[in-house]
C-alpha cells in the first residue's frame, strides 16, 4: 500500500521545524517487499556503520505503539532510529494511553500519525496493524499482529541465514513448537518458499501450520506438503511428526489415501536423503492458546541434537524469547546462532528504515496472488471467520474487504481477509440489481465475473443476510432423485460391511467426516457399525475451513476426553459426494500434519467422477457420472429437518438466461 502526504500538507505546516515529512510504503506483511527489495535491504544493513554516518533519519521521528510486550523488536527498532539520528516517541505502556479508555485503533493512529513520521506497531489482534495503517498519515511498519505475521523478524532470520550459509535458496530448513500461533513461522514459511528453501515442520500436537498458510503456500509458491518418515528426527526434536514442504513436484504423497508399504518406503527414502541447514524453534505462544487447550507434550531440541553427526552443520535458531525448548548445552555451542540472530535486529531494522525512506513515494512490492479485492456492494455481506481478526474486534476501525480466490476444493470461490489472510469459502452469491440469490457453483463462475466487473455481485454468509435485504431465490431446473432413503440405507450398510472387512485392526477404527454433510454420514456408519459389530466406534469431524480446531471429537461426546488422536490410527474419511477430489486432498492434508496414521481409507455415498486429484474412494454407495453443470445434493434428515434421506441431481439456471422473478421459494441448494 503507497502512502502519500505532499511536503506542504496540512501535517507539515503545523510543525514548523519538522524536516520533511516521510512519503513511503507500509510493512504488513512480507509480502510488501519482493525478493530484490529484501536483498537491497540486507546489503544496507551489512554496511551498517556507513548508514549510522550517513544519519539519514535526521530530523525525522519513529512512533513505537506496543499494544503486547516486547524486548527486541521494540528496543532494536529505538536503537535502528536513534543510530540513524532520528528521534523515538514512545507509550512505555498502552494501557496507560487513550487506548485504556476505549480509543480506537483509527483514532489513535490518526493522531499519533501527526506527531511523527513512521509508526511502529505491535498488536494482539490479526490484522490490527493493517488497519491502523488504513487510518495513520504516515507509513506504518507491523512489529507482529496477533497469529499473523511478524514481517520485520522474517528479515532478521533470513538475513542471519544467508549469512551464516552464503544463499537461501536450496536449504532445507526444519521450523519447529507452535507453528499454529507463532506469527514469526508465518512470515518466515512464505520468505523461505519465495527465495527457493524447503521447509520441514516439527509441530508440536495441535499447533500444526494453518490450512490457510498451506494452501497460500500452495496457491502461491507451488508448494507442497509430504508427511516423513515418523521417528526420523525424533531422538533430536522430541514429540512431533515431520513434514516436507518442497517445490518440487510431483511429491505429493499426502494424495494417497491408503498409507501402504510402498508409500511408507519413498516416504522414509525421502526423510533419509534430507540435509538440514537449520532448526527454527519457536516457544509455545501461551498467551494465544485457551485454557485447557495446551497439549502435554512440546518439541525441544536436546543435547542429542548436538552429538548427532548429521547435524555438525545445522545451526539452531530462535526468535526469542525462549522458554524451556532448547537445551542450555546449545547456548555454548557455534551451531545455537539465537543471540546473532537478536543482534542482527539493529543493522536489519536499520537497513529498513533508510530503505523506507529511500522509496518514499515508491510502488509497493507485491509477492504472491492477491486475487480479485472484493468489497460488498450491500450494506450487509461476508465477515471474517477469525474470532480474533480486526474485522470482528473492532470493526468500527476497518473496511470489509477480502481477496476473491478461485481453485478452492471442487472449483469452489474462496474469500481471504484482506487484514488476516484466513479463508473461506463463498457459499451463497446474489444479484445486486435483479435482488435474487442462489448457492454458489462452480458453473456461475463466467457470470459471477461479470457481475464483479460492474460491481453488482452480492456475497452472504447466510440465508438471513440475503432475506433481510429483500433478496429471493433464483430457481434451479429439473431436480430427479439418484437415490432414495431406501438406496441411501442400503448404501451405509454396504459401506459399513466393507469397512468391518478393510480394517485390519478394528481397535484403531476412526471414522472422520468431513463438515458438514459428511460428518452426518459418518455418525450414519458409526450407527450402523455399531449395529453389525455390537461395539461403539469414535466419531470425529474435519472442518477444512476451521478457525481453531480443524479436527473435533463428535462422539463419544465426552469432555474430558481429551484431543482426538489420530496417530496409528485406521481413518475412514467419509463425504457425501466426491467430484474433482480437491476437497478431499484437503481434508488429506489437514489428517497427515496432524499425525501419521496407520491408513486412511475413503468412503462416499456418491461419486461424480471428473477427477482433477488423483484420489480414488475406497468404498462408494453410487457411482453417477455427471456434467459440471449439474449439481448433486445430498439431503440427510438431521440437516434438513425432512423424513427421508434424497439424493437429487438437477441443472444450474444460469441467473443471467433465468425467467423473470420468481416467488420466494424454500432455501437454496448448498454446495456439494
Ligand atoms: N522476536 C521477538 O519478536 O521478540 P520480542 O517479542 O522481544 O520483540
Amino acid at each position: 500500500m503507497i502512502r502519500s502526504l505532499s511536503h506542504s500538507g496540512k501535517a507539515d505546516e503545523r510543525c514548523e521545524n519538522r524536516v520533511t515529512r516521510l512519503i513511503m510504503r507500509n510493512l504488513i506483511s512480507i509480502a510488501d517487499l519482493t525478493n530484490a527489495e529484501i536483498e537491497e535491504i540486507f546489503a544496507l544493513a551489512d554496511d551498517a556503520e556507513e548508514l549510522r554516518r550517513e544519519k539519514p533519519a535526521a530530523g525525522r521521528i519513529m512512533a513505537t505503539l506496543f499494544y503486547e510486550p516486547s524486548t527486541r523488536t521494540r528496543l532494536s527498532f529505538e536503537s535502528a532510529m536513534h543510530r540513524l539520528a532520528g528521534g523515538v516517541i514512545s507509550c512505555a505502556d498502552m494501557r496507560a494511553s487513550s487506548a485504556a479508555k476505549g480509543e480506537s485503533l483509527a483514532d489513535t493512529a490518526k493522531v499519533v500519525s501527526s506527531y511523527a513520521d513512521v509508526l511502529v506497531v505491535r498488536h494482539h489482534w490479526d490484522g490490527a496493524v493493517r488497519a491502523m495503517a488504513e487510518h495513520a498519515d504516515v507509513p506504518v511498519i507491523n512489529a507482529g499482529d496477533g497469529r499473523h505475521e511478524h514481517p520485520t523478524q522474517t528479515l532478521c532470520d533470513l538475513y542471519t541465514l544467508r549469512k551464516e550459509k552464503g544463499e537461501l535458496k536450496g536449504l532445507t530448513v526444519a521450523v519447529c513448537g507452535d507453528l499454529k500461533n507463532g506469527r514469526t513461522i508465518h512470515s518466515l514459511v512464505y520468505a523461505l518458499a519465495r527465495f527457493g528453501a524447503n521447509v520441514v515442520t516439527l509441530a508440536a500436537a495441535g499447533m500444526e501450520l494453518p490450512q490457510y498458510v498451506l494452501e497460500r503456500l500452495e496457491l502461491d509458491y507451488g508448494y507442497t506438503l509430504n508427511p516423513l518418515a515418523t521417528g526420523d528426527l525424533s531422538a533430536v526434536v522430541t514429540a512431533t511428526d515431520a513434514l516436507y514442504l518442497t517445490p518440487k513436484q510431483p511429491h505429493q504423497l499426502a494424495l494417497f489415501t491408503q498409507m501402504d508399504a510402498a508409500i511408507q518406503s519413498q516416504i522414509s527414502a525421502l526423510a533419509s536423503g534430507l540435509r538440514y541447514d537449520a532448526f527454527y524453534m519457536t516457544r509455545k505462544q501461551k498467551e494465544r492458546i485457551k485454557e485447557g487447550a495446551e497439549g502435554d507434550s512440546y518439541p525441544t531440541i536436546g543435547d542429542h541434537f548436538l552429538r548427532e553427526k548429521r547435524f555438525k552443520d545445522t545451526v539452531v535458531m530462535h526468535p526469542l524469547p525462549r522458554v524451556d525448548e532448547l537445551s542450555p548445552e546449545l547456548d555454548r555451542d557455534k551451531r545455537g546462532i539465537y543471540f546473532k540472530q537478536a543482534a542482527y535486529g539493529v543493522p536489519v531494522r536499520m537497513a529498513l528504515l533508510k530503505f523506507l525512506f529511500d522509496h518514499a513515494g515508491g510502488k509497493a512490492g507485491k509477492v504472491g496472488n492477491k486475487g480479485i479485492l472484493y468489497e460488498s456492494p450491500e450494506c450487509l455481506g461476508p465477515h471474517c471467520v477469525n474470532s480474533n481478526c480486526v474485522t470482528v474486534t473492532e470493526a468500527g476501525s476497518t473496511r470489509r474487504r477480502f481477496a476473491l480466490l478461485s481453485g478452492g476444493p471442487g472449483g469452489a470461490l474462496i474469500l481471504g481477509c484482506v487484514y488476516c489472510d484466513h479463508r473461506f469459502k463463498v457459499q451463497l452469491v446474489g444479484h445486486v440489481k435483479t435482488k435474487r440469490y442462489c448457492a454458489y457453483d462452480i458453473s456461475l463462475r463466467a457470470t459471477i465475473g461479470d457481475w464483479l466487473k460492474t460491481n453488482e455481485l452480492a456475497i452472504f454468509n447466510s440465508i438471513k443476510e440475503a432475506e433481510e435485504l429483500g433478496y429471493e431465490p433464483y430457481e434451479s431446473r429439473g431436480q430427479r432423485v439418484i437415490m432414495n432413503d431406501d438406496e441411501i440405507g442400503e448404501a451405509v450398510q454396504s459401506i459399513s460391511r466393507e469397512i468391518l472387512k478393510a480394517c485390519q485392526d478394528l481397535d484403531t477404527l476412526l471414522l472422520l467426516g468431513i463438515r458438514t454433510q459428511g460428518s452426518l454420514l459418518a455418525r450414519r456408519v458409526a450407527a450402523e457399525l455399531e449395529k453389525q459389530n455390537r461395539r461403539k466406534y469414535e466419531v470425529g469431524e474435519i472442518d477444512i475451513y476451521g478457525v481453531d480446531d480443524e479436527i473435533r471429537r463428535i462422539s463419544p461426546a465426552d469432555p474430558d476426553a481429551g484431543r482426538l488422536n489420530l496417530r496409528d490410527r485406521e481413518i475412514v474419511l467419509l463425504d457425501d459426494v466426491i467430484y474433482t477430489g480437491r476437497t478431499i486432498k484437503d481434508a488429506l492434508s489437514i489428517i497427515f500434519r496432524s499425525a501419521r496414521p496407520k491408513a486412511v481409507r475413503l468412503a462416499v455415498l456418491i461419486d461424480r467422477g471428473h477427477r482433477e486429484v488423483p484420489v480414488k474412494p475406497n468404498f462408494v454407495g453410487k457411482h453417477i457420472p455427471s456434467s459440471e453443470r449439474e449439481r448433486v445434493r445430498v439431503k440427510l434428515r438431521a440437516t434438513e429437518g425432512g423424513e427421508k434421506d434424497e439424493a437429487v441431481i438437477y441443472s444450474i439456471v444460469n441467473p443471467n438466461d433465468s425467467a423473470p422473478r420468481p416467488r420466494p421459494q424454500n432455501a437454496p441448494a448448498r454446495s456439494s
